[in-house]
């Protein structure tokens, strides 16, 4: 199965010149859901990974299925306001607007290895700011895993000295 042909394509959302590129027509399929979590874990399953981290929200639909099958844990990055115990910030650039991403200060114990997933790279700016957190609290980011990129943008670029892997490459 092509995963690419269950990602649905809305132009001009959320602003004109965006193709936004809908993940829900892949999430209410069972098989593409399936494989799409199983093809993000394979790279990883030799890689003694402590936890998986996602950044809120799309983050977190890929990043629990994951760890469930590497048996990690799963540690949330959230937007502002939303973690109730003391935290960590970073600010960042999205592909639209600017905002800032926060981690609980004991999500991660010193030297644990960490990989990061999300459905998206475009930029790199939730990326960037996801393995500053982690690296603040002593983790090791082994691999940012993702089920898009948008390679125009150059979000590689933001990230430079990470393992990055996508499943899908968007050129244009
Ligand atoms: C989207 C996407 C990635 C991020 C990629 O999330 O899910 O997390 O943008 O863009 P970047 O590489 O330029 O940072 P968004 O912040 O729109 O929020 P959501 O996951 O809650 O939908
Ligand atoms: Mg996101």
């Amino acid at each position: 199965m092509q995963l690419q042909n269950k990602i649905r394509e809305i132009q001009d959302f959320p602003q004109k010149g965006i193709n936004f590129k809908d993940i829900t027509t892949l999430l209410k399929d069972s098989n593409a859901l399936k494989q799409m979590i199983d093809d993000l874990c394979e790279p990883l399953k030799d890689q003694k990974i402590d936890l998986v981290v996602g950044p809120e929200s799309r983050g977190f639909i890929v990043g629990v299925p994951i760890a469930y099958l590497l048996n990690a844990g799963f540690v949330p990055v959230r937007k502002p306001g939303k973690l109730p115990a003391p935290i960590r910030k970073y600010e960042y650039e999205l592909e639209y607007g600017t905002d800032s991403l926060e981690i609980h200060e004991d999500a991660i114990t010193p030297g644990q290895r960490v990989v990061i997933v999300d459905d998206l790279l475009a930029t790199g700016g939730t990326m960037k700011a996801t393995a500053k957190l982690i690296e603040e609290l002593g983790g090791e980011v082994v691999s940012m895993q993702f089920l898009m990129e948008l390679t125009f943008l150059n979000g590689r670029d933001n990230l430079k000295g990470y393992h990055i892997k996508s499943l899908i490459s968007y050129d244009e």
